[in-house]
């Protein structure tokens, strides 16, 4: 046989495998995990400085701003939101094989098992503050505020799950995301660690309600 009928051969080979995997290894869920992850992890970022900057208005014996708590709540729905997608789309992902359990537990993870595990802790970590924000009046503000300071956990292990595991962490524009969340928050906490104790929230601490 010659060399041109075994190329041609080899080539009409190829092509069905070709095709068959431009269609099953399509990778627009993996781009829906990246997106909603990286939305995610900036609007954790301004869910956490507004919740910094509501704290520090109080310290400061002001009014917290009806438009800051709303816009603090309405941040924190969204960032769940996307949260739920980045993990519904990896279920859906047909690259990388995630199961339920892989969500949940945080062993035999399919992908970067350390970095994902971490981002399974964090997640528990997301609902304890959102479920004991919901239950606030229930709780107490001392037991809520207690809860409440996992925010900078979880932070902190969605920084480190982020850079870890993501794909997009050598890109500049991700660099500068986690850059300038990691020097936002950090600059604001110390500012807020080292200001006076928080006192016991009154009804005229806030403008509405
Ligand atoms: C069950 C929990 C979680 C699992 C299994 C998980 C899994 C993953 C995986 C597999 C990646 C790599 C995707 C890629 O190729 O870029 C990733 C990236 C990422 N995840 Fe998660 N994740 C979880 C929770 C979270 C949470 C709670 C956040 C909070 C914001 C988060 C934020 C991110 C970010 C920022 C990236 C980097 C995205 C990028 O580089 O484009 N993840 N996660």
């Amino acid at each position: 046989m010659d060399t041109i009928t075994l190329g041609l051969i080899r080539l009409l080979g190829a092509l069905p495998l070709a095709a068959i995997s431009a269609t099953t290894v399509n990778p627009f869920m993996w781009y829906v995990t990246r997106a909603a992850a990286s939305s995610s992890y900036i609007t954790l970022t301004l869910l956490v400085i507004l919740g910094l900057a509501r704290s520090m208005t109080r310290l400061n014996g002001g009014r917290v701003a009806w438009w800051l708590d709303e816009t603090h709540q309405f941040l924190a729905l969204l960032t769940a939101g996307l949260i739920g997608l980045h993990l519904i789309s990896l279920l859906l992902d047909a690259l990388i094989p995630f199961s339920v359990t892989n969500l949940l537990i945080p062993v035999a993870e399919p992908y970067r098992p350390f970095a994902v595990g971490v981002g399974v802790v964090t997640m528990y970590g997301m609902a304890a503050v959102l479920v004991s924000s919901w239950l606030r009046r229930r709780l107490g503000h001392a037991k809520w505020r207690l809860i409440h300071y996992l925010s900078f956990a979880v932070f902190a292990g969605v920084t480190l799950h982020g850079v870890l595991a993501g794909s997009d962490s050598s890109q500049p524009w991700m660099i500068f995301v986690y850059v300038a969340s990691a020097i936002s928050v950090g600059l604001l906490t110390f500012i807020r660690i080292f200001s006076a104790p928080d006192s016991p929230p009154t009804r005229a601490g806030y403008s509405r309600r």
